[in-house]
């Protein structure tokens, strides 16, 4: 039995996502000893921050016990660390997933992988032929809710499958509402980063679809921008040139519908800020990022005539709750310890980069459909 150290560079490392998931996802499993193979050998995670600011950086490797660092991405990538994630501002990944895949890095990045299908299919293809290993974060399904619907479509709950609805999003402040900061990184509403609703979006819920519902044939949307100014991090108004706002109409396999209404300009009135409900005919389920809950087809009550009644109906009343089989582990740490299975014992890791390119499949389908004003069909792609 051995421990073995496996060099990660995380570009981004103290943004949102590198500092409160990733890394704190893997140091997590570094002070658990690291993760425990088959064969008893514990692989330990062992991070090479990587970011624009020298401060910054030096300072969040001084927090986490005095990590590796640099501002350099390009050295760190012709260096001997295995391991590439990047959780940078998206506008940037495409090209150093390129050029990590050519110094051999095993690659496994934030989603959206790439800002077109065509550049996220290269990049699978391109790791394919280098021989390295490769993934996407899709972390959604390791959240407690769209565990329990993934663990319900799995058992067959549902029947044959009608309809899937997700209906997500939040008010994002823009900066000058109640003095309340905009909640979002500015690059988020500047095309040229990477930024777009869609985009960020679709990203989730191509493969929530796909895998709690079926795979998704075709689709047709219109876009928005409820607010086009805004104010960024330094104080400065500036213009939002992507959508806030999306709706598609989706087909699924086997002639399911389903619906995306996402926006960060609406106020919550569900159970959470991200709901999923899937309608079949042995039962419909609803779930948020926590709770799950079930209607039977058995004890479906009546409601097309009793809702009319003086009082109306509880419909909540109506659900039963899908039991926690907690305690849950951070959705991040989840996708890590998978992926680092895949590279320490060969286990297979289902989020490859050409689920990553389907995802940004669906954004892209998501703008031709609105600019076009038509439905499009979603074809196979082979990396
Ligand atoms: N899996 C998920 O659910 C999830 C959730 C949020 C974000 N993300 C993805 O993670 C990535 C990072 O998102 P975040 O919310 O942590 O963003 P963030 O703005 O908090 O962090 C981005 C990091 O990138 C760096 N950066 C590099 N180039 C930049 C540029 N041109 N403009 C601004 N910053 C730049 C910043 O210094 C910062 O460290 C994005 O690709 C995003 O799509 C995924």
């Amino acid at each position: 039995m051995a421990t073995r150290e496996i060099g990660i560079i995380i570009n981004g490392a103290t943004g949102r996502m590198g500092a409160t998931q990733h890394l704190k996802g893997l140091m997590a499993i570094r002070a658990e000893g690291g993760l425990p193979l088959k064969n008893g050998d514990r692989l330990v995670p062992s991070p090479l921050l990587v970011g624009r600011d020298k401060g910054r950086i030096e300072a969040l490797a001084r927090e986490n016990g005095g990590l590796r660092c640099t501002t350099d991405v390009h050295a760190a990538i012709a260096g001997p660390d295995p391991v590439f994630m990047d959780c940078a501002a998206t506008g940037g990944r495409a090209a150093l997933v390129r050029e990590a895949i050519a110094a051999g890095k095993h690659i496994h990045v934030e989603k959206p992988t790439a800002g077109s299908v065509d550049e996220a299919v290269e990049l699978a293809r391109l790791a394919n032929r280098a021989g390295v290993k490769h993934g996407v974060i899709q972390d959604k399904l390791f959240l407690p809710g769209f565990a329990k619907l993934l663990a319900l479509k799995q058992g067959g709950f549902f029947g044959r499958i009608i309809a899937a609805r997700i209906d997500a999003g939040s008010w994002v402040f823009d900066g000058t509402e109640q003095g309340q900061p905009c909640q979002r990184p500015s690059w988020n509403y500047r095309r040229a980063d990477g930024g777009g609703l869609a985009l960020d979006m679709m990203a989730h819920w191509r493969y929530m679809l796909d895998r709690l519902a079926a795979p998704v044939v075709r689709v047709t949307s219109q876009l928005g921008t409820a607010i086009p100014k805004r104010v960024d991090e330094a104080g400065q108004r500036y213009d939002v040139d992507v959508e806030d706002t999306v709706h598609a109409l989706l087909t699924l396999e086997g002639g399911g519908m389903a619906t995306v209404s996402n926006s960060w300009a609406t106020r919550v009135r569900r159970d959470d800020t991200m709901c999923v409900q899937i309608d079949g005919t042995g039962g419909s389920a609803v779930a948020g990022r926590n709770r799950c809950f079930v209607q039977e087809a058995a004890k479906t009550p009546e409601t097309f005539f009793g809702a009319a009644q003086p009082g109306g109906m509880d419909f909540m009343a109506q659900w039963t709750e899908v039991s926690d089989p907690g305690p849950h582990t951070n959705p991040y740490r989840r996708c890590w310890e998978l992926f680092l299975r895949h590279l320490g014992e060969d286990a297979p890791y289902v989020p490859t980069l050409l689920e990553g390119a389907k995802a940004v499949q669906l954004a892209e389908l998501v703008y031709r459909s609105h600019a076009e004003a038509r439905w499009l069909e979603v074809p196979a792609l082979r990396a």
